[in-house]
């Protein structure tokens, strides 16, 4: 058991949970955090009381780390420290929004998680899966999200999708070898555990996007 500073904390993934994490998570513009909203209010409708969060981010903490970790530093960031800084960001998220949320019933819809870790560092920068898996043992002690929704896309499309919003974070700007990485990583997750992944084909229309979600939370939740 980990050394934690919150007294009250319990075990996540026992029987006194109810609430359910939600990812959604993909290459650049693909498109997922227009359908995040999609997925909040496919579960309000359901009476579900829903968090709406993001990675890296989604505390003033972890906001405060995102904003180190995507910008641009004149002697660049190695992809340890960029590894690392996901994850304290990630540690704190868990601490103050996430298992306080799951712990109380709520779900929890999340705008990339864990799986982004190992596409864009272990693959995409090269890390390899077992740094990134022992990151994952210390922050998430075993806390898994119920459904993560793979919006897959051509890396090409994403980041013509991507320069067309405009204002090109550090990700953005990589070349079509790294988004390929970072597509294969996340592609090998979802076949290896298809129970717990539903890969949508972002290539398509929104509205026919959005219908593929409707149907996936359907059958899924
Ligand atoms: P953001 O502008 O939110 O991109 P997007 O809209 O595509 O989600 O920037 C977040 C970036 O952080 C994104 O390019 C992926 C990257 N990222 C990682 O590299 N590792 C991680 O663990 C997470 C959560 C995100």
């Amino acid at each position: 058991m980990l050394p934690s500073c919150n007294t009250r904390s319990n075990p996540i993934n026992t029987v006194t949970d109810t609430g359910r994490l939600i990812v959604l998570e993909g290459g650049e513009g693909a498109g997922k955090s227009t359908h995040a909203s999609g997925v909040r209010a496919w579960l309000e409708q359901r009476g579900r009381s829903v968090v709406s969060t993001r990675e890296p981010g989604g505390s003033p903490l972890a906001e405060a780390v995102r904003d180190v970790a995507l910008r641009q530093w004149p002697e660049g960031t190695d992809a340890l420290t960029e590894t690392l800084l996901m994850f304290a960001a990630r540690a704190a998220h868990l601490h103050s929004v996430i298992r306080p949320a799951l712990q109380q019933g709520r779900d929890v819809v999340c705008d990339r998680f864990i799986d982004a870790s190992y596409a864009y560092q272990g693959a995409g920068r090269g890390l390899g899966t077992e740094a990134v898996a022992a990151l994952e043992r210390l922050t998430l002690a075993g806390l898994r999200p119920h459904l993560v929704l793979l919006f897959d896309l051509e890396p090409e499309l994403g980041l013509q999708r991507a320069h067309r919003r405009g204002d090109v974070n550090r990700f953005e700007a990589e070349t079509l070898e790294f988004m390929r990485r970072v597509r294969a990583e996340y592609l090998r997750r979802a076949a290896a555990e298809p129970s717990r992944y539903a890969v949508i084909d972002a290539a398509r229309p929104l509205p026919e996007v959005a219908d593929e979600v409707r149907r996936t939370l359907e059958a899924r939740l």
